[in-house]
Formats: structure tokens, C-alpha cells, sequence
């Protein structure tokens, strides 16, 4: 095998034995977590449920709900010593690809309007806002709206 191939991360279906590493990274990069049972949740609901691996390193992950022509991106994250490297925009494209796989039309998802990173990488890909959900996350000292971005696919 090549050295590229070698060092190229891989999709890799999440279970729950990759979730104290997926947690690990979850609370080092989020203010207001998922927890564990969010991921347990998510897994036993069957959402595609993917990890972004480097050999045994988690590089990062995501959860995509699809259901009646319509995607939710509800999770993506990549851990912090490797963001700004591509990953994030792989397993998005990655992601997308899956939906339209599964017969969604359309992408949405939510982010916080303070996230501007996250902000930075979906406008890249085209994504446009559809709404926006008053108060919709938890933050300190109070809540932050949510803006839902789509995407057609
Ligand atoms: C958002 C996230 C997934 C992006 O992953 P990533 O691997 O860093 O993304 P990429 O390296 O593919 O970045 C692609 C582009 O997005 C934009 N971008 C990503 N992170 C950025 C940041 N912190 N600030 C500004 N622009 C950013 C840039 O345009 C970047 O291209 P560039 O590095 O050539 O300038 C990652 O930062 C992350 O996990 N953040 C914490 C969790 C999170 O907020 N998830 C999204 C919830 S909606």
C-alpha cells in the first residue's frame, strides 16, 4: 500500500465503544456538549453515525439524521489539534454525499451566529440561511439563537 493511501483517514461507522474518545473531543471543543446518552440516542435511532479515523487516531465525526427527502446534519466535529486542515470540509462533503445517497434533496442544519468558524466553512459550500430559531441553544447567561442553514443537494 502507499504512503498515501496509508496516511489517509477513513470513514468508519461509529459504535459505542468509540464513544469515550468521540466524548473526549466532544467536551474539549464545545461550550454545551452532546452527552453520552445524545450519542447513544443516535446510534439506536440508526442515524448515520460516522467516524473520521487516522489508523486508531479520531480525527472527528458527524451525525446525520435523513428521513423524507430531507437531511439534518445534527453533529460535526473535528477534534481541535487537527482543525483548519481539511478534515471538517471532507467529512461535510462526505456527509452530503451520503445524504444524497439516501435520497434527500435537501441539507439543513444549525449553528450558533457566535460559531463563526463553522459559520466560514458551510457558507464555503453554499449553504444559505433559511431561518432563525430565538434562543435555541443553552449559553452562558443566557441562550443564542440558532440560524438554520440549508443547502440544496
Ligand atoms: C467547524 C469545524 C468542524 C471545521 O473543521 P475544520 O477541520 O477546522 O475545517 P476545514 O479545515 O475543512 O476548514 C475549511 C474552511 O472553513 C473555514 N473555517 C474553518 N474553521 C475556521 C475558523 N476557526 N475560523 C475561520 N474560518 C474557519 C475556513 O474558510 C477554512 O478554510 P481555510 O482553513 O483554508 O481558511 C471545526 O472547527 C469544529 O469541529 N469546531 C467545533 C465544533 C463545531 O463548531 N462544529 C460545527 C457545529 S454547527
Amino acid at each position: 500500500m502507499s504512503a498515501v493511501f496509508k496516511d489517509a483517514p477513513r470513514l468508519v461507522p461509529m459504535h459505542d465503544g468509540d464513544l469515550a474518545e468521540v466524548l473526549a473531543i466532544e467536551n474539549a471543543i464545545y461550550t454545551h456538549p452532546w452527552t453520552r446518552g445524545n450519542f447513544g440516542d443516535s446510534l439506536r435511532a440508526a442515524y448515520e453515525c460516522w467516524t473520521w479515523r487516522l489508523g486508531d487516531e479520531l480525527i472527528g465525526y458527524f451525525v446525520l439524521l435523513v428521513a423524507a427527502g430531507e437531511a439534518h446534519l445534527l453533529n460535526l466535529s473535528v477534534a481541535a489539534s487537527r482543525q483548519r486542515a481539511g478534515h471538517g470540509s471532507e467529512l461535510l462533503k462526505d456527509a452530503l454525499r451520503l445524504a444524497r445517497s439516501r435520497g434527500a434533496q435537501q441539507l439543513f442544519l444549525e449553528v450558533r451566529p457566535s460559531n463563526l468558524g463553522a459559520k466560514a466553512l458551510y457558507s464555503r459550500f453554499g449553504f444559505r440561511q433559511a431561518a432563525v430559531r430565538p434562543g435555541y441553544y443553552p449559553a452562558h447567561g443566557g441562550r443564542e439563537d440558532a440560524l438554520v442553514l440549508t443547502l440544496p443537494l
